[in-house]
């Protein structure tokens, strides 16, 4: 037998990600869902960019329950072919309140999918406000400062340590009920910037508050997939995408949903739980090194 090769993902086969019979209401049914019925999915980051084109995506499926968490409202009127239900919360991922209010609503409830993608780029503002299509002068050297620093690595690190830790127990709870040797997934928006290996002369300079925060993050998710092997989790770099991560639109980016299309490949390639968790892969489904 050919031994997999650890660096490249196999191919999708373009099964759907989530199964089978229709329940009525997956909310009613606290725990009585059995694998074969209602998945339930919760998608942070919802009311922008990434989250958001998860959200339309996942949806569209009526078998699905989708729970959106952003700390700003996620626009539900912006989701066309809903047919799954779908919940929305309040959530700011450094405030304690609103972690232990999630933790509440879920109290166990299984939660089979976490996609994460909070995250914010760790720009001076001033900087980008001046001159928006210039990021790199956004985050060079004499741009930074200890307040830019620790406000991303707040969100980008603790803030996804918060957030896992959270759903623990539901993540945890779905992979008891899932069948044969599938568990629970948790798969997180890093980026290419957070590997150190990459940062060398070839790359844009600075960027030592996303560089750091998303190394940090890393690492995080990481240690999670060691400390918990029940749940299933992968690190994914998105690609250069058109949200509003920066004020400007890249040069190169592509649309959200493209990107979640792709995503999707990713996260549901044929045979991927049978690869290690906590890896870093890059939207081509190519491993990316630390
Ligand atoms: N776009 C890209 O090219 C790109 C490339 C590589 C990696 N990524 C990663 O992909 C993820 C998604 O980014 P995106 O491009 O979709 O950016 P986005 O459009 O800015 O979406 C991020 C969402 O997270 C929310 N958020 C920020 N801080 C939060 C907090 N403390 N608590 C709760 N929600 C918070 C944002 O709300 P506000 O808008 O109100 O702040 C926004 O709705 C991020 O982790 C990012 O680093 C993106």
């Amino acid at each position: 037998m050919q031994a997999p090769n650890n660096n490249v993902l196999p191919k999708f086969s373009g099964r759907p990600v989530s199964s089978h019979k229709q329940q009525n209401s997956p909310l009613d049914n606290k725990h009585a869902a059995r694998p074969s019925e209602t998945r339930t999915i919760v998608i942070t980051g919802t009311a922008n960019g990434i989250g958001l084109a998860y959200l339309r995506y996942y949806a569209q499926n009526p078998l699905n329950h989708v729970i959106a968490c952003d700390k700003d409202p996620t626009p539900l009127e912006n989701i066309p072919n809903r047919r799954a239900a779908v919940s929305t919360h309040t959530l700011e991922v450094n405030d304690e309140f609103f972690l232990s209010s999630l933790s509440t609503f879920l109290s166990g409830r299984p939660v089979h999918l976490l996609i994460h993608c909070v995250g914010v780029r760790g720009l001076n503002p001033q900087v980008e406000r001046e001159a928006p299509s210039d990021v790199t002068a956004a985050e060079v050297l004499e741009a930074t400062g200890k307040k830019m620093l620790t406000q991303t690595f707040n969100v980008n690190a603790v803030g996804t340590f918060e957030v896992i830790r959270t759903l623990l127990p539901s993540l945890r709870a779905a992979s008891e009920q899932l069948p044969g040797e599938e568990r629970a997934r948790v798969v997180v928006m890093s980026s290419r910037m957070g590997s150190m290996s990459q940062n060398t002369q070839e790359t844009t300079p600075g960027g030592y508050a996303y560089r750091a925060s998303k190394a940090a993050l890393n690492s995080i998710v990481r240690t999670f997939s060691v400390d918990v092997p029940d749940v299933f989790f992968m690190l994914i770099h998105p690609g250069r995408v058109n949200t509003n991560l920066v004020l400007c639109c890249e040069e190169g980016s592509i649309s959200t949903d493209d990107c979640v299309w792709k995503l999707i490949k990713i996260m549901d390639a044929d045979g991927v739980q049978n690869l290690p968790s906590g890896l870093f892969w890059d939207i081509n489904g190519q491993q990316i090194p630390w």
